[in-house]
């Protein structure tokens, strides 16, 4: 790339591309030590009920075996609950504490941790580790549980409640004569990243280095620091690249508790990395029964919306997600009721999975509104724009920005949208029926409270640094480009360090919020290292900037010179070199503009096309093409911006046809917990994807950033299914379309 400024708002290459591709980016289950032995985790083979008896007998006499620790013989560790809720995106309840004692919550909870010299011989000895069960009947079927819905507890984490009721939904309902009232469901779905859940403890004379599959490090260090009374000062966790998480590194796992309880037993370094299996056995997109009750006058416009959702969590947690709020604010009603419920069943917590909540109610609006629109025989995207909404009517706010009718247009005449007919079954190309349908997508845009540092090392770099984490979304990249920026310097001289609790204090990464929050600080720490410098170059002895000040110089080619006469300067260098340890370094701290928030709403849209072949002979759905259009406000980095909606999109697909986490109803458990039966989309299932960011401008942040790791699956699924239904007349409310439903 060559040195041509602003780096932000370009396709930048991944500045940490070379380092994955070449495997030097070292993972959390990669990381070494001469005294490493090797955890497995022995699964629970019921769903429901209690350990009667252990033994480990076989297991301890099989090669290598170094310890087998249980619920008998673990070290303790407090007995309360209160130091779990160190986990600062916990749900109310009690967390799952891994060995605590004899009962067993779910199918696959570890029972025992089998600790070895190999991890080949861990694996084995952990099948010799015989567990006897007095075995309940398990429900894991929320279908089952729904008589048991109940309201869940007030508030969790900031994730708001469903706003309450306006005007009167249920009357103007019953008074309308163009309505509909139907029930969705998408089935569970587990998350399937390529790197599986783990973590190295690097044991050190009682001080520990963790490295844990996080999306935030500050959170498993808060979290093992309460659980085990560990000194903060003892304790370093880092995690410098995930592969892949989408929500389910938000919490702590057990991976994380073992691995460190054995190595605070054995007073030597531990890893554990679960199996694919096991990675069913933890956070996952919860099983949704949504009814939508829509009416709508002759003209379209909507005159009732209510939707109602009870969703799944476990017997000791109530996970909940924003899932109804989206029907409150994406269209214009008067008339509107949203309620949520939760209903327990016999699993593990559910998580948040890539726009959790969203992508689960806005499938079943997006859905109803499509049905809404054959019944007025009127096209899918003109009724959506009939009942656009100007302002969010859940709290009465305009919105920062909202270029979503920009998104519906550009989008539309992309796919050449106006090419549809409006009838079902009337395209067919060969023996297949093709199906155009469109839906609508939406997600917040959030910030979080965020610290940063800018450097310049001894080697004249820039260096920024941050305790986020790069889940693979690009953050290393963006904040660099922002580096670069502020210091017109070539990208190469600029490095980027996130994912280590050293580093300034950072939230998880997640909910889309990391860009602007991150971003933002990062900015700020450049322009406060700049005041640094200049106050440095002031301070020097006959300094030639002497009365400079950061607003009438400029920061180029290694030196800061007066903007007025380029040639009275003070080199990077001249600094450097009066500096303590050849560094220059300087904080800042990015909050939220509270008050902006109060007067506005902020949210990115997508409009969402999709295009299916259905041969109907066989069931096979192919989606052929989608376009997505996004209205994210400013886009740091076109390259890792597309690479996100892509990806969202490809799990939108996997959503409407393929993912479909499966329960032996009567065991309780999993049985396509595995790559080969949970189909997750492959390149043959993946055509061509079209993204389209449309300008928007926002002001909720300096950067104007708004974030897009969430929105491109949401809406993916339901403009896939409402395809489906126009090119065969089939309605399938059940996710996902898989082919017994189109037979
Ligand atoms: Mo996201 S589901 O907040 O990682």
């Amino acid at each position: 790339m060559s040195n041509v400024h602003p780096y932000v708002g370009r396709a930048q290459p991944r500045v940490d591309g070379p380092l994955k591709v070449s495997g030097l980016a070292r993972y959390s289950a990669e990381f070494a030590a001469d005294d490493l032995v090797y955890a497995a985790a022995v699964p629970s083979t019921i769903a429901k009920g209690r350990i009667v008896r252990i033994d480990a007998s076989a297991a301890q006499s099989a090669p290598g075996v170094v310890e087998i620790l249980t619920h008998e013989n673990r070290p303790n560790m407090p007995a309360e609950d209160e130091p779990y809720k160190a986990d600062m995106v916990a749900v109310p309840g009690g967390p799952f504490r891994p060995l605590r004692d004899d009962r067993i919550w779910f199918s696959g909870q570890p029972a025992a941790l089998v600790i070895a010299d190999t991890h080949e011989n861990a694996r084995h000895a952990a099948t010799l580790v015989k567990v006897e069960y007095e075995a309940l009947t398990p429900e894991v079927d929320v279908s089952n549980a729904r008589d048991r819905a109940y309201d869940p507890p007030e508030k969790r984490n900031g994730i708001p409640p469903p706003p309450p009721p306006r005007g009167d939904a249920e009357a103007t309902f019953k008074g309308s004569v163009i309505r509909l009232e139907e029930e969705y469901r998408v089935s569970a779905e587990h998350h399937n990243p390529m790197e599986l859940q783990a973590t190295t403890v690097e044991w050190d004379d009682g001080r520990l280095v963790i490295h844990n599959k996080t999306q935030g490090v500050n959170n498993p260090k808060n979290y093992v620091c309460s659980v085990f009374g560990l000194d903060p000062e003892a304790v370093q966790v880092s995690t410098p690249f995930v592969g892949g998480a989408f929500g389910m590194a938000l919490r702590p796992h057990y991976d994380l508790t073992l691995a460190v309880m054995a190595a605070l037993k054995l007073k030597r370094s531990v890893r554990l990395v679960l199996t694919r299996g096991q990675m069913y056995t933890m956070g996952w997109r919860p099983d949704t029964l949504q009814t939508v009750a829509l009416s709508a006058g002759e003209d379209g416009r909507l005159t009732s919306v209510r939707h109602e959702v009870i969703q799944a969590t476990s017997q000791f947690e109530d996970y909940q997600e924003p899932t109804v709020n989206w029907s409150g604010l994406v269209y214009d009603c008067p008339n509107v009721t949203l309620g949520h419920k939760l209903a327990k069943v016999d699993t593990s917590t559910p998580s948040d999975m890539r726009a959790p909540g969203a992508t689960l109610g806005m499938f079943a609006l997006e859905t109803a509104m499509d049905e809404l629109s054959y019944k007025l025989k009127l096209d899918p995207l003109e009724l959506r724009l009939k009942n656009y909404a100007e302002a969010d009517q859940n709290d009465g706010k305009p919105f920062s920005s909202k270029e979503l009718k920009a998104a519906y247009e550009t989008g539309a005449e992309r796919f050449r949208w106006s090419k549809r007919s409006p009838e079902p079954r009337s395209m067919k190309e060969g023996r297949e029926l093709v199906g155009y349908g469109m839906a609508t997508g939406c997600w917040e845009a959030m910030m979080q409270p965020h610290g940063a540092s800018a450097a310049l090392t001894a080697d004249g770099r820039l260096e920024v640094a941050c305790g986020t984490a790069d889940i693979g979304t690009g953050t290393y990249t963006i904040l660099t480009q922002i580096g670069a920026d502020a210091f017109s310097m070539p990208i190469e001289e600029v490095t980027a360090l996130v994912g280590d609790t050293r580093l300034p204090m950072a939230p998880v990464e997640g909910g889309s919020w990391a860009a602007a929050s991150a971003g933002n600080a990062v900015r700020l720490a450049c322009a406060a290292l700049k005041e640094e410098l200049v106050k440095r170059a002031r301070g020097l002895d006959d300094s030639p900037l002497a009365n400079a000040s950061v607003d009438h110089v400029v920061f180029r080619d290694g030196r800061i010179a007066l903007a007025s006469d380029e040639n009275v300067a003070v080199s990077y260098a001249k600094l450097l070199g009066a500096a303590e340890g050849g560094r220059i370094e300087a904080m800042a701290k990015f909050a939220p503009d509270k008050e902006f928030a109060e007067k506005f709403s902020s949210y990115t849209h997508s409009a969402v096309f999709a295009e299916v072949r259905v041969d109907e002979e066989l069931g096979v759905v192919r989606v052929e093409r989608i376009v997505s259009a996004i209205a994210a406000g400013k886009i740091l980095n076109l390259a890792t911006a597309r690479s996100q909606i892509l990806g969202g999109v490809v799990m939108g697909i996997g959503m409407a046809l393929h993912e479909e986490t499966k329960w032996d109803k009567r065991l309780g458990r999993i049985v396509n917990a595995n790559l080969g039966e949970y189909h997750v989309p492959a390149h043959a299932d993946v055509k061509n994807i079209d993204v389209i960011f449309v300008d928007e401008e926002d002001d909720a942040n300096p950067l104007g950033v708004k974030g897009l790791g969430e929105i491109g699956i949401v809406g993916a699924a339901a403009a896939i299914g409402n395809a489906v239904f126009h090119a065969t007349g089939r309605r399938v409310r059940h996710l996902p379309i898989t082919i017994d439903k189109l037979l």
